[in-house]
């Protein structure tokens, strides 16, 4: 038997792989890899798009029924038509180059997971870790190959509507967050068949949108870019992750698609990263809208030129690429690498050697018992409790408790605005999990759309619990909102309920965390649930009902009202503020504070968190310093804390963050229990993008704090000593 070519050896390694199949390769065939064709209408045309893979026109399908996918599912997965259509390309084209199948799978599969801002709360990287790799068992068995998450766009402005993607306000948290889901997807080897390819989006700033407008420009200074924005990529690119996708904003006039020093520079060139970078839907027809291109072929050789590797959907790549090669605008060895960069993604998914779906994995891995474990686990620890004045958890006394508002019985609601293959009827109500959790208590409830009899069941209740907040109607791509606020008539209803007399424990299930003036004043407890997935009403009932102990704290500063927008906690010092801090107000009209900080979240235990120390005032650049912190729980039941480091460069070469939170950890307690937790320092933990844009730390002072919130005391003093002269 003539040998194998050598693209075809398994055993042979990756790298040699990629050069053999490139040699053989016409220059059709490579800009062909660079497409990727999303065919909703397949079914109607099939014997045309089966045409063009057979000539190799595109080296992926995403796996969509719209450019707004996520509001929008579709119809679902058919393993049998994605492996008839894989046949043809492997079986049937001149080479066999695998087609590499996307999707947005962005919190879950059939389990559906938080979103992950609600993720974000639970400060548990490891958890958000195993549930991804829950996620991706079960869309690769429907035949997905590559998700287009995590989303790493830090952002400060919840009208956003795609704030409920992301982690939140902090790089820190964000790249953990991140890093997990990264390594969740892909797991230790991603051509694992229960694996997928993860991809890093949107490169970058896209969450800084003016106004929370979305697609609308970022002005990110480059020092908040290197110090907030890009850092969570770094992290993301160091766990391995295989594709990153930009953005359609623009950064300070420049549009990310059309980015070279962000995409050929900062990602490939700086931190060597050899994954490849694929444009957001149409991103790059889009510099025709940005401006910054007349025509297709402009806006084509500003992205690849940018290092966009791989076009989503527009078919702009395979229209001008072969006259921008033919006019030398764009040059050959360009082409190599982008195309390099495509296969090896492919070789490390395993495609070349297992490009089939087993068709009988579906059944046994969608909603498999220890995902729904997981799911319920994770959407447990990611509500937050904000207020509560010892009505919650509800008493198993009680006799009768009113289960009120839209959400008491809402099911699809809950799978939220990115959710392409969950199943409404998946998703256990609240009123339900409440029945099941407690059945020695009456639940009743009112038909959602008649506040007035809403009002009258709460009138004969001893408790009124109202599931309010925003629907995923109501957030998500191109779902922006001006007013940071419930929807309307949600606050008449607390109020008008309050009136009657009767305590009010508000759940709030919105994507995004916002502020309610009348639970603010008028309840007696308000968790922020946020967006749950499947087992929302399950988590929440055992939450309400002490069978969970709330341990979420936010991934965000929840402003007091619109107008406090942008606040956030890693705020830089303001110069001012120095001399005339008592007198300084930010705002005439409002507290300069956000309504709830970054960090914070309460429990039904009393944690006590006491003698912070470091166990050095000084470090030297390769040493470590410990800070060290003792936690107790003092009952009434066992809870977890989540214990947080936050630091301060006390004087830079930059204007640096008032604090920045550097570690954390959950720790776990019985009532009665201590633990101690230590945290190390390092040299590399005080870096930053200084002022001579270089990321490193610079000697002097720096205040640390220990708490549980962004609020506590920097109480601790280190200094970092100026690193030997080398002789
Ligand atoms: C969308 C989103 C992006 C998503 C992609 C594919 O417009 O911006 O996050 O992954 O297109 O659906």
């Amino acid at each position: 038997m003539p040998s194998e070519p050598v693209y075809r050896q398994s055993q042979a390694p990756i790298e040699t792989r990629i050069a053999d199949l490139l040699a053989r390769m016409t220059r059709e065939e490579k800009i062909g890899q660079l497409g990727q064709v999303c065919i909703p209408d397949f079914l109607d045309r099939r014997d045309e798009y089966l045409e063009g893979i057979r000539a190799g026109r595109w080296g992926s399908r995403i796996l969509a029924a719209t450019a707004f996918a996520g509001n929008d599912s579709g119809p679902g997965l058919d393993v049998a038509e994605l492996n008839a259509i894989q046949r043809v390309a492997i079986e049937e084209s001149r080479l066999g180059i695998p087609l590499l199948f996307g999707r947005d799978v962005i919190y879950g599969h059939r389990t559906v997971f938080p979103i992950p801002h609600s993720q974000a709360a639970s400060f548990d990287p490891d958890l958000v870790e195993r549930c991804m790799a829950a996620t991706a068992a079960e869309a690769s068995a429907e035949g997905v190959q590559w998700t287009f998450s995590p989303m790493l766009d830090l952002v400060r402005d919840p009208r956003w509507g795609r704030v409920i993607e992301s982690y939140g306000e902090d790089p820190f948290l964000l790249a953990r967050m991140g890093a997990a889901a990264v390594r969740g997807f892909q797991g230790p080897d991603p051509s694992a068949p229960d694996r997928l390819l993860a991809c890093a989006k949107h490169f970058a700033g896209y969450g800084g949108a003016e106004a929370g407008r979305d697609y609308d420009t970022a002005e990110w200074t480059e020092n908040t870019l290197h110090n907030m924005v890009l850092p969570p990529f770094r992290s993301a690119a160091e766990a391995g992750v295989a594709t990153v996708m930009a953005g359609f904003n623009d950064l300070g006039g420049t549009p990310v698609s059309a980015s070279e020093t962000l995409l050929r520079g900062w990602l490939k060139d700086t931190l060597g990263w050899q994954g490849f970078a694929v444009s957001d839907w149409g991103s790059i027809f889009d510099l025709i809208g940005h401006r910054v291109a007349e025509d297709d072929r402009e806006a084509a050789r500003l992205g690849f030129r940018a290092g966009i590797d791989m076009e989503m959907t527009a078919g702009i790549y395979e229209r001008e690429l072969p006259g921008l090669l033919d006019s030398g605008a764009i040059p050959p060895e360009w082409l190599d690498d982008a195309v390099a960069r495509i296969l090896r993604a492919k070789f490390r998914a395993g495609l070349f050697d297992n490009p089939y779906t087993d068709p009988d994995r579906a059944a046994k891995v969608l909603r498999a018992p220890a995902h729904v474990a997981l799911a319920e686990e994770l959407a447990t620890r990611s509500a937050v409790l904000l207020k509560n004045d010892g009505i919650l958890p509800l008493h198993q006394a009680l006799g009768k408790v009113a289960v009120l508002g839209p959400f008491a019985e809402a099911r699809r609601e809950h799978l939220g605005s990115w959710c392409l293959d969950g199943r409404a009827s998946d998703v256990t109500t609240i009123l339900d999990g409440l029945r099941r959790a407690a059945p020695r208590t009456e639940f009743t409830t009112a038909p959602a759309a008649f506040s007035d009899a809403m009002v009258d069941a709460a009138r004969s209740a001893e408790i009124a619990v109202l599931c309010l907040g925003e629907s995923h109607v109501r957030n998500g791509e191109n779902r922006s909102i001006a007013h940071l606020a419930l929807p309307p008539g949600q606050e008449a209803v607390i109020e008008a309920i309050a009136d009657v007399g009767v305590p009010i424990v508000v759940v709030d299930c919105s994507g995004r965390y916002l502020p309610i003036p009348a639970a603010e004043r008028r309840a007696a407890a308000i968790l922020h649930a946020g967006v749950l997935g499947t087992e929302a009403g399950t988590a929440i009932a055992r939450l309400l009902t002490g069978q969970a102990n709330p341990s979420g704290k936010l991934p965000i500063s929840i402003p007091r009202a619109t107008g406090q927008i942008p606040i956030y906690y890693n705020r830089k010092s303001l110069g001012k503020i120095a001399t005339f801090s008592d007198r300084y107000r930010g705002h005439e009209d409002l507290p300069r504070t956000p309504l709830y900080p970054f960090g914070f979240g309460l429990s039904y235990s009393r944690f006590t968190l006491e003698r912070p120390a470091l166990s050095a005032t000084e470090l030297a650049v390769g040493d470590t310093v410990e800070a060290r912190i003792r936690v107790r729980n003092d009952g009434p039941r066992a809870g977890a804390e989540v214990v947080q480091m936050y630091i301060q460069d006390v004087a830079a070469s930059t204007a640096r963050p008032e604090r920045e939170l550097k570690a954390f950890a959950r720790v776990e307690l019985q009532p009665g229990d201590e633990t101690e937790v230590r945290f190390p320092i390092t040299a590399e933990t005080l870096a930053f993008y200084n002022a001579d844009r270089r990321w490193t730390p610079e000697p002097g002072r720096f205040r640390v704090g220990l708490g549980n919130s962004s609020t506590c005391p920097l109480d601790l003093e280190l200094d970092l000593l100026e690193p030997p002269i080398s002789g």
